[in-house]
């Protein structure tokens, strides 16, 4: 693949990705010659001190701000206004208490706080699970004062509301190509001292996997690639085993899986974000780019329900915020600015429509605010 023509990294990043992209080439030699993608990817977000959420990059925040991409919660507080209706409806039913993971720069976690407060229902406890030391740090400095802890794992027996916004699709992902008859995977090697793509026979994991989505979807074309997140199903389960009660709210980009793997989706959906570029070449500067997958939401629903959760509703962010209350959270404070911000977060060309909600649940019997109208729990 050419390079990205993509503004400058500073040369200090330039030799951490080097640094990052050398240790990445001893696994792949050591490994003889080859890994899998989702070995690739955890490096490339996680190696620590190295990896793109766990050294120091700016990540969230505007172009101007160096940022890399911009989330709902860092984009308006009444983001986490509507979630707080949708949360205060839980905590009648449940203990009043938040999980939340991958929290970022913590901005949600502060406005889900003082939304809930505002509305008299507030948190009684609220806890992270952060993979980055670094946002962690980051976290604690905003949270400051505020009832927040961190865990290195989710506890068991967990009772209250579970959250994870944006936090599915930076789960490793494994990538699969159909080639005639047979399925290949694609992991990584290095040519020329560069990293390509290279295939093997798919394992005993991957083609089953994948024989069951065609089962489901029929038969992919010939050079059809995509991938599977077998990481983020994995995740779901160990929520749904630690939920004694409540539910777990997972935001993010995807789509059921007749959508997902759609035989016009061709090429499958890895992305890569740097300085608001998105551009889909995962190999360019490693562990200076974000590297994502969107989430096949009817694979975390399935993973859920195994698990023993009920699968309480599913729909675009647009419809869960609308019914959440957000356009009346927009009339009690109305600016130009907070309107502009309710338009990124609902209209369908922006993040309205290709984010979704997903609940899940285990003793939660009252239909959810958030999905009164436009449940598409009928699509998974
Ligand atoms: C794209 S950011 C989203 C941050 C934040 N939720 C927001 O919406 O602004 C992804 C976050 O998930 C974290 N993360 C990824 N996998 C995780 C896991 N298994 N457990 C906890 N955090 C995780 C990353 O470190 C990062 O903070």
């Amino acid at each position: 693949m050419n390079a990205p023509r993509l503004p400058q990294a500073s040369p200090e990043a330039l030799a951490a990705s080097e640094r990052l992209a050398a240790r990445i080439r001893a696994q792949i030699e050591s490994a003889g010659g080859w890994i899998p993608f989702d070995r690739y990817m955890e490096a490339v977000l996680y190696a620590p001190g190295l990896g793109y959420y766990a050294a120091g990059a700016r990540k969230f925040g505007d172009a101007r701000s160096g940022g890399d991409f911009v989330t709902a919660p860092e984009i308006s507080p009444l983001f986490a206004q509507a979630l707080a209706a949708q949360i205060a409806q839980v905590f009648a039913c449940c203990a009043p208490r938040i999980l939340e993971f991958g929290a970022g720069s913590g901005a949600l976690a502060r406005d889900l706080l003082d939304a809930l407060d505002a509305r008299g229902a507030a948190a009684e406890r609220y806890a992270i699970v952060e993979l980055s030391p670094d946002l962690r740090e980051r976290q604690a400095r905003l949270l400051a004062g505020r009832p927040v802890e961190w865990l290195d794992a989710p506890p068991a027996g967990f009772e209250g509301v579970v959250v994870a916004n944006e936090v599915l699709d930076v789960m490793p992902v494994r990538l699969f190509v159909r080639r005639g008859d047979a399925v290949f995977e694609r992991g990584v090697a290095v040519r020329e001292g560069r990293f390509a793509f290279a295939e093997r026979p798919a394992d005993a994991h991957l083609a089953p996997a994948v024989a069951a989505i065609e089962r489901e979807v029929g038969a992919l074309p010939d050079g059809y690639a995509s991938e599977i997140g077998f990481v983020a199903q994995a995740w779901t389960r160990t929520i749904a085993r630690q939920l004694a009660r409540g539910v777990l709210f997972a935001i993010d980009y995807g789509f059921p899986r007749r959508e997902y793997y759609h035989p016009q989706r061709l090429m499958g959906t890895i992305m890569c974000h740097y300085r608001h570029h998105a551009h889909a070449d995962p190999f360019w500067l490693p562990g200076l780019n974000d590297l994502t997958a969107h989430v096949d939401f009817t694979g975390i629903a399935d993973a859920a329900h195994e698990a023993g959760l009920d699968v309480l509703g599913y729909t675009s962010q647009a419809h869960f915020l609308l019914n959440c209350g957000l356009l009346d959270r927009l009339q009690a404070g109305h600016t130009h600015a907070r309107a502009n911000e309710a338009h990124r977060l609902i209209s369908e060309a922006e993040m309205g429509e290709l984010f979704k909600v997903l609940a899940v649940g285990r003793g939660i019997d009252v239909p959810l605010l958030g999905f009164v109208r436009g449940d598409r729990v009928h699509t998974l």
